[in-house]
């Protein structure tokens, strides 16, 4: 594999492993709010960013490549309402796809067919986790003056399935 390539698919692999992370530290502060449905909602997605991650760490294994883990920053653990929360979220999946969507152009440019074709899965993914944290963004924005909505929100939210263990996710 081409260092270039490889050396992206790590930096992607840090930025999945920091996904984890922002949705963890936003599903404890929901915690803290009392708003259980936002916070377990949180937390299945962190579980899914984790996937992501071990998704790309397989990848990079298979193909003989060097994986090389990256320190993981702490990210913000306070928010000035539950929409700025949820903003956080939504501004980080449109900076994932950009990156996702810099990754292909990169593979591409080098020939890396497997690692393009690998990488449409996630260019597919972006636009669903986009898309949801858009509406989910703008829904709590409509009814952020008003408890009672918060709550029903809340607990439309504390059903979302948990997410499949990282080695069985979707391949
Ligand atoms: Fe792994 Fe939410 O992007």
């Amino acid at each position: 594999m081409k260092s270039k390539v490889e050396q992206g698919l790590n930096e992607q692999i840090h930025a999945e492993f920091f996904s984890f992370y922002l949705y963890l530290a936003v599903s404890a502060y929901f915690t803290k709010l009392h708003l259980e449905g936002f916070a377990h909602w949180m937390r299945v997605q962190a579980q899914e960013e984790l996937a992501h991650a071990m998704k790309l760490f397989d990848y990079l294994n298979e193909r003989g490549g060097a994986v090389r883990l990256l320190a993981v920053e702490s990210p913000q653990s306070e928010w000035a309402s539950p929409s700025a929360a949820v903003e956080a979220v939504l501004k980080h999946e449109q900076h994932i796809s950009e990156r996702i969507n810099r990754l292909v152009d990169l593979a591409n440019g080098e020939n890396d067919h497997a690692t393009a074709v690998m990488l449409h899965w996630y260019v597919r993914e972006q636009v669903e986790e986009e898309a949801t944290a858009d509406t989910l963004y703008h829904q709590v924005k409509m009814v952020e003056a008003s408890p009672h909505g918060l709550l029903m929100i809340d607990r439309e939210l504390a059903g979302r399935p948990a997410a499949a263990p990282a080695a069985e996710a979707e391949a």
